[in-house]
């Protein structure tokens, strides 16, 4: 027998506040509907509540994961009746003899359907010019402190590009960093890589010489969506980080050039990397966008584009766009810009922010610099696992 006194489990693991609290409930037309202490006023297919029963029939306890097929309810099963039952949980009767349901207030809150979408929009555009540098803060404190790390995890999400800086210059502290994020998503140039001057480069990044703004990995299927950068040593002169946020770029070309913008969600470039051992090639737009027409990525890279194989008016198209992204990416006005120091870790949303770098002088001094990838969903993990140990289940 179940406490009714307690909010019945959710279909998750987070934590679900109860903020408002539910003031009537019940059935229209076979759907819930709930009127909130706030004055709103949410609804739920029947569907969705029935395959999101907490009870131990539907939901497996221990996985929190649904037991259900969808064809194991009634095509046509309806909410018959509802109530308000103790502490405001919400208790829902049902067509076809289907058993009681009940509902944690605070879950149907944060999943009900309330005439508007419920998204955040948390993405802060910028350029160089109202953000010259990334969002900074002190690694030692970040790594100490959960809610300061916590910060620096929400402003590389929000911002696409964070740092921390006077780390202790530590073998292994950088994947010690990013393996508290999550997984470390490697690549061929290996779990971790270090940018150096190599004799037989495989990629322009090792070497001493400037590099264009772009992102990494545009030949694979789904480019590496963080990148990590620490700083453990620099002497040299020049070799500052350039970064520019590209989708600032792209809202501008679709305010400012629609058809080059409209080009550069359309038209798919070939992009292969150039190694003697390796050969990854993938293709997709400059631009990417989801359904909703919001922007989810960037693929561009100059020296790894390969021929677009395409009549030549749509080379003409394709290219005159892909000069209008490069003439702002290339404008400073874009660009943030500044010295890696010993002790600092940049980390980037490597399909949004992109990178390079003003050449150096490898023979004025030392230079040693880790990098490693890893993934958005990592990181967005991370984010929603500790904002939910800060979050308790607290009633008004
Ligand atoms: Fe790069």
């Amino acid at each position: 027998m179940r406490d009714l006194e307690q909010h019945p489990i959710t279909p998750d693991f987070d934590v679900w506040p109860v903020i408002v609290k539910p003031a009537a409930v019940r059935s229209e037309d076979g759907a819930l509907l709930v009127e909130w202490s706030d004055c709103s006023i949410s609804r739920y297919h029947p569907f969705l509540l029935a395959e999101n029963d907490p009870s131990p029939d539907v939901l497996h306890p221990l996985a929190r994961e649904t037991t259900l097929s969808p064809l194991d309810l009634p095509g046509d099963l309806l909410i018959s009746s509802a109530e308000l039952g103790p502490d405001g949980t919400v208790i829902v009767h049902w067509t076809h003899n289907h058993p009681t349901s009940r509902y944690h207030p605070g879950w149907l809150y944060g999943n009900g359907w309330f005439d508007t979408p419920h998204t955040i929009e948390t993405t802060v555009l910028w350029t160089g010019k109202n953000q010259p540098e990334p969002p900074t803060f002190d690694g030692p404190t970040a790594l100490n402190d959960p809610a300061v790390f916590l910060s620096w995890l929400t402003a590389l999400r929000d911002f696409g590009v964070a740092r921390l800086e006077n780390l202790p210059n530590q073998d292994g502290l950088l994947m010690q960093v990013v393996e508290r994020i999550g997984p470390i998503r490697e690549s061929n140039f290996g779990r971790m890589y270090t940018l150096e001057i190599k004799d037989d480069p495989d990629s322009n990044a090792f070497t001493s010489d400037a590099l264009m703004l772009h992102i990494d990995m545009p030949t694979r299927e789904c480019p590496h969506g963080l990148q990590f950068l620490f700083c453990r040593d620099n002497t040299t002169s020049g070799g500052e980080g350039i970064y520019a946020d590209a989708y600032r770029i792209a809202a501008d070309l679709a305010a400012e050039e629609p058809e080059h913008f409209k080009a550069l969600c359309e038209i798919e470039w070939t992009y292969n990397n150039r190694s003697k051992s390796t050969s990854y090639k993938a293709k997709g737009p400059v631009i990417e966008r989801d359904f909703g027409g919001r922007v989810t990525g960037i693929r561009y890279n100059t020296w790894l584009r390969a021929p677009l194989v395409a009549s030549l008016q749509e080379q003409g198209r394709a290219y005159r766009s892909y000069r209008a992204f490069a003439a702002r990416a290339q404008d400073p006005t874009y660009q943030m810009k500044f010295a890696y120091r010993p002790g600092d870790l940049v980390a980037f949303d490597n399909r949004r922010t992109l990178h390079g770098r003003n050449g150096y002088d490898a023979h004025g001094g030392t230079r040693f610099i880790e990098g490693i990838y890893s993934d958005r969903d990592d990181l967005l993990s991370a984010i929603r696992s500790l904002e939910r140990s800060f979050t308790t289940e607290t009633t008004s």
